[in-house]
């Protein structure tokens, strides 16, 4: 793969040094290195040795003095991987299922990204922004805004530093539109980031603990397949029962407070709130409510986008004529609000120090070219792409351990799947989904060379968001022998295991 040049016109000095033969050799010697170093990591393995061991204690210790609090996981990388296999300070190496939460799609140290992070180096701005930005800028806007324009009615894509930053660019534009409508629609279980709005919006108790609560929001049910399955009688199906009671549920809020709705947040696939997926139906059958009362549908991509069967999941839901308003973040490196023309908001609402530095916009844009030109995604004639092909090899592997453990396997009290998800976000529901058995085994899988993750609350899930820019199939066997160790040392301490006491399922607003 060649690293494309990220300087397309050749009208100044800059782009003539940035496309340059001393800038593109001296590239191409450092990935040329990179390479030969990134052969030495081939698998999981411990600390280099004693010393290195102690100096990595160090390390987190200065780390948890920096932050006021300890690093989650004890992972301070050294700055070199090989793919899905990351070297951390200490010299040990682990696999990485999880890549900081859905950022790192195409894995550790990949040369061609390296490539153009060193190209966006190169430039006279370490930072971008909206008031002075470079071509890298538009470049990786461009993209973002074309291949959302292809699939549905959003025309602009407003850059900026993080998810929750891009949520709040978009609920201002919902707002703006909308004025003076000041409420907003969100499911149980939603997660959108930890600003103050944000945290607020989010349907977690944790994230708004002391949090004055000054944005107004209603909660409704997000679809659940289970529960489809069990009202199934007569005529009539579950799932359009489920669909029914949804949207009864919505007109009941929009009669509650007429014309006071400015969005309702779909997070089409949940993320924080437990991988968990909804019937394409649910979410139309919600938006031609909202179309119907000039509410604004607002699609939370930050983690769904790139990993389902299409670039944006609103598109492989079929859903992209409804999306009034979008945000994408983690794998496009940058983060954007994309709207449509009519939501176009005044001079004045938006803007922002940053839109990213300038190796990120460089990597985004080639994150998205790659996403755009590979084979990722499910072909027009229905061929499933890469994504779908690795999704069933997550659900081959789960389904043979639950073979060979039935008893790690109870159902649980909400009879969720025991492996679900949607493209590369996926899940399994262990141990019955008892919060304190998932959230060890996190730590066992990490102590045996494995980092995970997991999602949900009651039950909880042990979550993946791989590398599947650069996974094998192999790559999947490795995974599933370290995760069957770690769920054998928690099996022998923690089980047996039974369904935890049943919580009742409630919607409400917070005000
Ligand atoms: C759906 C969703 N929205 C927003 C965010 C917030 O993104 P960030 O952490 O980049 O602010 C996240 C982060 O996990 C997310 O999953």
């Amino acid at each position: 793969m060649t690293p494309a040049t990220t300087t397309k016109t050749k009208h100044s000095f800059g782009a003539e040094f940035r496309s340059g033969s001393a800038v593109n050799t001296a590239i191409t010697a450092i990935t040329d290195d990179l390479k030969k170093h990134q052969a030495k990591i081939t698998g999981v393995r411990g600390p280099r040795d004693d010393a290195a061991r102690v100096s990595f204690e160090a390390l987190m210790e200065q780390f948890a003095l920096v932050r006021g609090r300890p690093l989650l996981y004890p992972y301070i990388g050294s700055g070199l991987g090989n793919g899905p296999f990351v070297e951390l300070a200490d010299g040990s190496v682990k696999m990485d299922m999880i890549c900081g939460i859905g950022v790192h799609f195409f894995g550790h140290g990949d040369p061609d990204l390296v490539a153009a992070a060193l190209q966006g180096a190169t430039g006279d701005l370490t930072m971008q922004g909206h008031l002075m930005a470079n071509e890298d800028a538009l470049a990786c806007g461009k993209i973002i805004r074309e291949e959302a324009a292809r699939c549905s009615n959003l025309k602009h894509a407003f850059l900026g530093g993080s998810g929750a930053m891009a949520n709040e660019n978009a609920l201002k534009v919902c707002y703006q539109k909308n004025e003076p409508a000041s409420r907003v629609i969100a499911f149980n279980h939603c997660f959108m980031g930890r600003s103050t709005t944000m945290a607020q919006i989010g349907d977690s108790a944790g994230g708004r603990q002391g949090i004055p609560l000054s944005t107004l929001v209603d909660y409704m049910p997000f679809y659940d397949h289970a529960m489809a399955r069990r009202m199934s009688a007569g005529d009539i199906s579950g799932p359009t029962r489920v669909i029914d009671m949804a949207v009864w549920h919505l007109e009941q809020y929009i009669q509650r407070y007429p014309g006071q709705h400015a969005s309702f947040i779909f997070e089409l696939v949940q993320g924080e709130g437990g991988f968990n997926t909804a019937l394409p139906e649910f979410h139309h059958a919600l938006m031609e409510v909202c179309k119907a009362n000039g509410i604004a549908v607002w699609a939370d991509e930050v983690q769904t986008f790139g990993r389902t069967d299409r670039m944006f999941c609103f598109d492989a839901l079929g859903l992209g004529d409804m999306i009034d308003v979008c945000c994408i973040g983690k794998m496009s490196q940058v983060c954007a609000a994309l709207f449509t023309d009519e939501y176009n908001p005044k001079p004045g609402l938006l803007s922002a120090t940053f839109m990213g530095s300038s190796g990120a916009l460089n990597v985004g844009r080639r994150v998205l070219e790659r996403l755009r030109d590979g084979d990722f995604y499910t072909a027009p004639d229905g061929t499933p792409g890469r994504i779908a092909k690795h999704h069933k090899m997550f659900r081959d592997h789960v389904g043979a351990l639950i073979g060979k453990h039935p008893d790690w396997f109870p159902a649980n009290h909400r009879v969720v799947d025991l492996v679900g998800g949607f493209g590369g976000m996926v899940r399994f529901t262990p141990f019955g989904g008892r919060k304190d058995a998932v959230l060890a085994l996190c730590k066992a899988c990490f102590e045996e060379g494995l980092i995970l993750f997991y999602c949900g609350h009651d039950p909880y899930h042990i979550r993946m968001l791989p590398p599947l820019g650069i996974m094998e199939e192999k790559h999947w066997t490795t995974v599933f022998e370290l995760l069957e160790r770690a769920m054998t040392k928690i099996a022998s301490t923690m089980g047996p295991f039974e369904s935890p006491t049943p919580r009742p399922i409630h919607a409400g607003g917070n005000h």
